[in-house]
């Protein structure tokens, strides 16, 4: 079977990299990918979201699972594009991929079936929402662009003259183009944050294991947020128990949702949590694999996926075993181009590469990289992410900043404290754009 990975980011080099170990596999392609997709896979030329070209390579190469990667491909339509043309398809249609790309949609959704999540108000006019938000006695508040804002559209507004900023920057200065129409004004919730990713496929949900990222750009949490700087699975803090408890509160009830609501589920649900005194609940969903946390995943991910993949796409995920895990935990150390999350250079030629692989228990995978005159060169903010085994987290972490001390390219930076138990301060509110 031949199996196309949709994107161009660390997480389609991942998954890539995974499904090509399949038995079940012939070859795998990636639409458009990056230099390390290369490695693993046969790329083409097509952008994520040109869901006519995509069909037509799905068409002429005979693909037998389509894997669509990145949320804005989702939200052009592809995977129902796809589905009617009969081919297996991981990741939702449409409507399923609107409980990502509109938070308006998604908030409405789960108060019409009672899922657990902040209090909100919605506003298409700026007066309205400044009006409400200077009634309000309790902040912060949280203010929220309905649409994709590449992580850059939630500000938590710790006072009334933050809350109008956050409303002029949506509405009137349209920070966020059209993304920015609508607006949510949400109640704060306190408590640890939490994710959760689960493989759903219209009925059976299957939980994978835990898996955090490290949102801020700098050591101890600081600074503003990016795409991801690295990443460790499994998680101590959420336990067995706290997982059944989310499955209970808040997957079983989405997918009940789900299937009133007519959306025809298949792919991964990615839920952000907030664990307060009340219990978890939804901070917002995502319906695609996270990036950087599928690079753990699959590392740790130790029978074969295509076989749940295939399932899932087909609405056969109660027939497979679920997945067996390494126990071995898993760190990930994302490098950056210099002034990421900010203004950064592209093009300059990484060397060390093939050093760093050949660490113990290391594969890097890459996100933001080309191929240029027959080298890999910078190509995104985040570049690469360096993944390392190890028999306990400081064994993996050790494996990985040594691994990543062996790439070189001018600029180059990474937190060091990837993997290191860090009690969560309340993240800042915007979040880089990535590659
Ligand atoms: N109601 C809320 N209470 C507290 N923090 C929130 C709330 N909503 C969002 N946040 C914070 O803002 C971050 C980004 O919000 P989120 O809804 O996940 O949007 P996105 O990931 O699309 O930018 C969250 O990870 C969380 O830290
Ligand atoms: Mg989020």
């Amino acid at each position: 079977m031949k199996v196309l990975v949709v994107g161009s980011g660390g997480r389609e080099h991942a998954l890539c990299w995974k499904i090509a170990k399949s038995k079940m596999v012939d070859e795998v392609l990636c639409a458009p990918g990056n230099a390390g997709t290369a490695t693993v896979a046969r790329n083409v030329a097509v952008q994520a979201t040109d869901v006519d070209r995509l069909l037509a390579v799905v068409r002429r190469e005979n693909i037998g699972l389509v894997v669509i990667g990145p949320e804005d491909a989702l939200d052009a339509g592809l995977a129902e594009v796809l589905r009617e043309a009969k081919v297996p398809v991981f990741g939702p249609g449409k409507k399923g991929a609107r409980l990502e790309s509109s938070k308006v949609y998604s908030k409405d959704l789960m108060e019409r079936h009672r899922i657990p999540t902040a209090a909100s108000r919605t506003f298409d006019r700026s007066g309205a929402a400044k009006g409400y938000l200077e009634n309000c006695d309790t902040w912060p508040q949280v203010v929220k662009a309905d649409g994709l804002a590449a992580g850059k559209g939630v500000y938590v507004c710790a006072d009334l003259e933050e809350g109008r900023a956050a409303v002029d920057a949506i509405m009137e200065e349209k920070r966020h183009g059209d993304s920015g129409m609508r607006i949510l004004v949400e109640e704060f919730m306190e408590g640890e944050e939490a994710s959760v990713f689960a493989i759903i496929d219209g009925r059976t949900i299957l939980i994978l294991e835990t898996v955090q990222d490290h949102k801020q750009v700098g050591e101890g949490n600081k600074g503003p947020n990016t795409g991801g700087m690295g990443v460790l699975s499994p998680v101590r803090e959420i336990s067995t128990r706290l997982h059944r408890q989310i499955e209970q509160r808040v997957l079983i009830p989405t997918v009940h949702a789900m299937r009133q609501e007519g959306i025809d589920f298949h792919g991964v649900l990615f839920v952000g949590l907030m664990m307060t005194e009340g219990g978890p609940r939804v901070v917002e969903y995502n319906v695609r694999f996270g990036d950087p946390e599928t690079q753990a995943l699959v590392r740790r991910w130790k029978s074969d996926i295509v076989p749940v993949l295939l399932a899932c796409a087909k609405g056969e995920l109660e027939t497979v075993s679920p997945p067996e895990w390494d126990p071995r935990p898993c760190v990930g150390v994302v490098a950056c181009a210099g002034g990421y999350p900010d203004t950064y250079r592209k093009g300059d030629v990484i060397e060390g590469l093939r050093q760093a692989d050949e660490v113990d228990d290391v594969v890097v995978f890459h996100a933001g990289t080309a191929e240029k005159d027959g080298a890999v060169v910078t190509a995104g903010g985040r570049v690469l992410c360096v993944t390392a085994m190890g028999q306990d987290v400081e064994g993996a972490r050790e494996n990985a900043y040594e691994a990543y001390d062996k790439i070189r390219w001018e600029d180059k930076f990474a937190r060091r404290d990837i993997g290191l138990v860090i009690r969560e301060e309340k993240p800042a509110v915007t979040q880089a754009d990535d590659n």
